[in-house]
């Protein structure tokens, strides 16, 4: 019986590998990729990225179901989907609570490649495949904010949208007509974003999640001790310090996957609203645009670029300050010099470069959910000015100070 049924999914195998090269691709991309034996805890994040991206989608099919984009009916029919369709709450929070991990786990899987210097030589398409990605999610969860038409997402879109008006001659006033489709954020602005949201957005994000896995298998993973383990092969042609990545490391991310999940339901079923950081507290109040929220903040994941925004008191200045933070972040494999990948043999400036910016990202994520007074005016220049320091001095600090000698093999610290 056992035989039998072996033989015909052998045969079935075989049938669809004379038209469709699926064996060929399991064994490139997974039986046969050698990865890295050293891969460490960072290097969950990739996988957790790809699952919390299949979590969206598929809450997002189920909520698509049920709710309506227009500005008469959006709000009540998300709350219709957390009252009254079966099990509606959850597929609801597993999408809102899903866009906060989403930009945790991606925080720390660029972080990884930040650390490791995954973004040098042969790796720079790969990251900007990455910031090309992480561009779009802002754009994906900045759209999807505004569907549930709640106060929050109506002044924060209007906030937004209006920064777009700072551009001079008269190019801002009908770049924001053009991006609302009308005088003020309303009903065509709802159906656009709804259209950007469920549609055109995912699909470049599948597309490029594509390239970014094609790019990094053209090249091979980098490690934590950033060296090439292609350099030592054995005979066979396989790369020494490498090991199949199925089944070690889908077993490894398997193991991932299980403690982020539990992490994931503790989230969805204890603090859906994470105290008002997932979901805020003026959003489970209808759109007015008669009544301004007293204090309008943008969700965790935008704060340190508000942050900077509001740092500079220009507001053209502002805008473009907002911008080239994120713009400089594409830059990296050119502004990094040192001849070692990893941070484990870079010299003390790197580290102490490294550490201000992750201090002054916090603290400027911080500052931007708070009310900016002058105390916190200061604090968050002074940290544009490190977070800015950290990417346009790179070319002269990973340049002057001196680095460790690389180990030729991978160490299994
Ligand atoms: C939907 C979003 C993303 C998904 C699903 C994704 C997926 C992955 C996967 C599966 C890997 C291989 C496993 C690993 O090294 O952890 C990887 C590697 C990598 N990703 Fe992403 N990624 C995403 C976004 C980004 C972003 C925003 C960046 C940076 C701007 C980035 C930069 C990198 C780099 C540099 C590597 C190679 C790391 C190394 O070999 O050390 N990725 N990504």
């Amino acid at each position: 019986m056992v035989a039998t049924l072996k033989g015909l999914l052998v045969g079935l195998l075989g049938w669809i590998d004379t038209r469709f090269p699926l064996t060929k691709w399991w064994n490139e991309h997974l039986a046969q990729y050698y990865a890295p034996k050293n891969f460490n805890f960072w290097y969950f994040f990739g996988s957790l990225a790809l699952l919390v991206f299949v979590n969206q989608i598929v809450t997002g099919i189920f909520l698509t179901m049920n709710y309506k984009p227009s500005e008469a009916e959006a709000f009540a029919s998300v709350e219709y989907i957390m009252r009254d369709v079966s099990w509606g709450w959850l597929i609801r929070y597993m999408h809102s609570v899903g866009a906060s991990l989403f930009f945790v786990v991606i925080y720390l899987h660029m972080f990884r490649g930040l650390i490791y210097g995954s973004y040098k030589n042969p790796r720079e398409l790969l990251w900007l495949f990455g910031m090309v990605i992480y561009v779009l999610l802002m754009a994906e969860a900045f759209m999807g904010y505004l569907l549930p038409w709640g106060q929050m997402s109506f002044w924060g879109a209007q906030v937004i949208i209006n920064l777009f008006g700072a551009i001079p001659f008269g190019i801002g006033d009908a770049l924001t007509i053009w991006i609302r489709g009308d005088f003020a954020v309303g009903d065509p602005t709802l159906n656009r974003f709804f259209a950007l949201h469920v549609a055109a957005i995912p699909l470049l994000l599948v597309a490029l999640v594509f390239f970014h896995i094609i790019a990094l298998h053209e090249v091979g993973s980098n490690n934590p001790d950033g060296i090439d383990i292609k350099k030592h092969k054995g005979p066979d042609g396989i790369p020494l310090d490498g090991i199949p990545f199925h089944p070690y490391y889908t077993v490894k991310d398997i193991f991932g996957t299980g403690v982020f999940l539990i992490l994931f339901a503790i989230i969805v079923f204890f603090a859906p609203e994470m105290t008002g950081k997932f979901l805020e507290a003026d959003n489970f109040v209808a759109s007015n645009p008669m009544v301004t929220p007293t204090h309008i903040a943008p969700l965790w994941y935008f704060a340190p670029f508000y942050a900077i925004l509001r740092a500079v008191p220009d507001k053209l200045m502002g805008v473009m300050a907002m911008g080239g933070s994120i713009g400089v972040m594409f830059l990296l494999p050119w502004l990094d010099r040192s001849p070692v990948n990893s941070i484990r043999y870079r010299g003390p400036l790197t580290k102490i470069a490294v550490t201000l910016f992750v201090i002054s990202f916090l603290v400027l994520g911080a500052l931007g959910t708070m009310p900016a007074g002058d105390t916190e005016t200061f604090i968050a220049r002074v940290c544009s000015v490190i977070y800015f320091a950290f990417f346009l001095l790179m070319p002269i600090y990973t340049t002057i100070e001196k680095t460790l000698p690389e180990p030729d093999r991978v160490t299994m610290k």
